[in-house]
């Protein structure tokens, strides 16, 4: 794979269905995973087939009609979880276990009531166990931001002595800001003596609304996979937005000369997808996705996007599958943009019965937020019955 190109693993059926309320059923699974594989995504994470009965079939079933990305499936350090991961994903043409235990000393200390060496130990099984099932293992090191750095190295190394070629430096809790997490990338490049046998992945949370700033920060100090969802879905705060990431890249791939897989336009029917099937709104403002982030209301930005639509616009509509932008109409607009908005809707006025359907369509702002193209319809059409 060349040098600048990051692959891109989304986690929506895993991760994302982590969320609290946004439960999938298989057929639903299957259709985001199709989706999903349309667009171009390197990496499915089609579920944690240990947790249940249902989570195993859908990541099976994923992984007997997925043909161009590869399925992976989540996997705790342990024997049981890793041999149903192994056979969930066997019908995939490209499979992969990724598997991962805590190696914060909180995580440690708490959640596994474990000492260091004992981590270690149960890394280097794990991850040999895994590569005996399957040719591509990725191991992750949860709370991987928030570990001592000595015992990280050792943990990376480890990982990838035996057998890993995937390691992930998950940012659990959100935690990170970008340039420390950008070093902690860079201090593994630089200190793990095999860390050239493996890609190094990325798999931020958004506790700190941060997570595709962590993720962009690690790809240029040299992690080469994004973790990601769809809409940003995911525990809590969420996980990093794929079509945030994909945008940017795209977007400003003169500061951030980074390439994907990804066919952008196909961005809004996945978002949208999404959304239906977990029942989970868009917020309007959200980036790239949300219903406004290609509308426009000030009458001076109307009036700029009509002239030229770079003024205010960084990105095109067309570039994520949306046929075009949409020019609000509320008071903020003006006569251009009115004008135009008339012309959209068929009708091609004088000046002067132009200047008095724009004095009614003003006087209608005042009592209505938001005017629709059958208000404006109505209100020319009752100007013309009136004369
Ligand atoms: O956030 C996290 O650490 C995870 C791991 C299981 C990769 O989701
Ligand atoms: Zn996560």
């Amino acid at each position: 794979m060349e040098q600048n190109r990051v692959i891109l693993f989304d986690t929506t059926l895993r991760d994302g269905e982590q969320s609290p309320g946004a439960s999938m059923n298989l057929e639903e699974k299957v259709r985001i995973a199709l989706t999903l594989e349309d667009m171009g995504v390197d990496v499915i994470e089609a579920g944690f087939p240990i947790a249940s009965a249902g989570d195993f079939e859908a990541v099976n079933a994923v992984a007997k009609v997925v043909k161009k990305s590869r399925i992976a499936g989540l996997a705790r350090a342990v024997r049981a979880d890793i041999e149903r991961c192994a056979e969930a994903v066997r019908p995939a043409e490209l499979s992969r276990i990724h598997t991962f235990i805590s190696t914060s000393p909180l995580h440690m200390k708490y959640k596994l009531q474990m000492e260091p060496d004992a981590v270690v130990q149960a890394i280097h099984d794990s991850v040999s166990m895994a590569r005996n099932l399957v040719e591509d293992v990725e191991w992750s090191a949860e709370d991987g931001s928030r570990t001592e750095h000595d015992f990280l190295c050792r943990c990376v190394e480890t990982a990838i002595a035996a057998g890993a070629r995937t390691i992930n430096i998950p940012d659990t809790v959100g935690y990170a800001v970008p340039d420390e997490y950008a070093a902690l990338i860079a201090m593994l490049i630089n200190r793990v003596p095999n860390i050239d046998q493996a890609i190094l992945s990325v798999h931020c949370h958004n506790d700190l609304g941060l997570a595709v700033a962590n993720s962009l920060a690690a790809v240029r100090a040299g992690a080469r996979q994004i973790e990601c969802t769809i809409n940003g879905l995911g525990e809590r705060a969420g996980n990093a937005a794929l079509e945030e990431i994909v945008m940017a890249l795209r977007t400003r791939n003169d500061a951030m000369p980074f390439s994907t897989g990804i066919r952008t336009e196909a961005i809004t029917r996945a978002s949208k997808l999404v959304s239906t099937v977990t029942g989970f709104v868009v917020q309007p403002n959200k980036a790239i996705v949300g219903a406004n982030a290609f509308a426009h209301e000030s009458g001076i930005h109307q009036d700029g996007v009509l002239k030229n639509a770079a003024t205010y616009e960084i990105m095109t509509p067309e570039s994520v599958g949306l046929s075009r932008s949409s020019l609000v109409m509320g008071k903020h607009s003006g006569r251009h943009a009115f004008r135009d908005k008339l012309k959209q809707l068929g009708y091609e006025l004088g000046d002067n019965a132009l200047n008095e359907a724009f004095k009614r369509f003003k006087d209608l702002c005042d009592k209505k937020k938001d005017v629709f193209d059958e208000d404006i319809i109505a209100l020319v059409d009752d100007e013309a019955r009136a004369h």
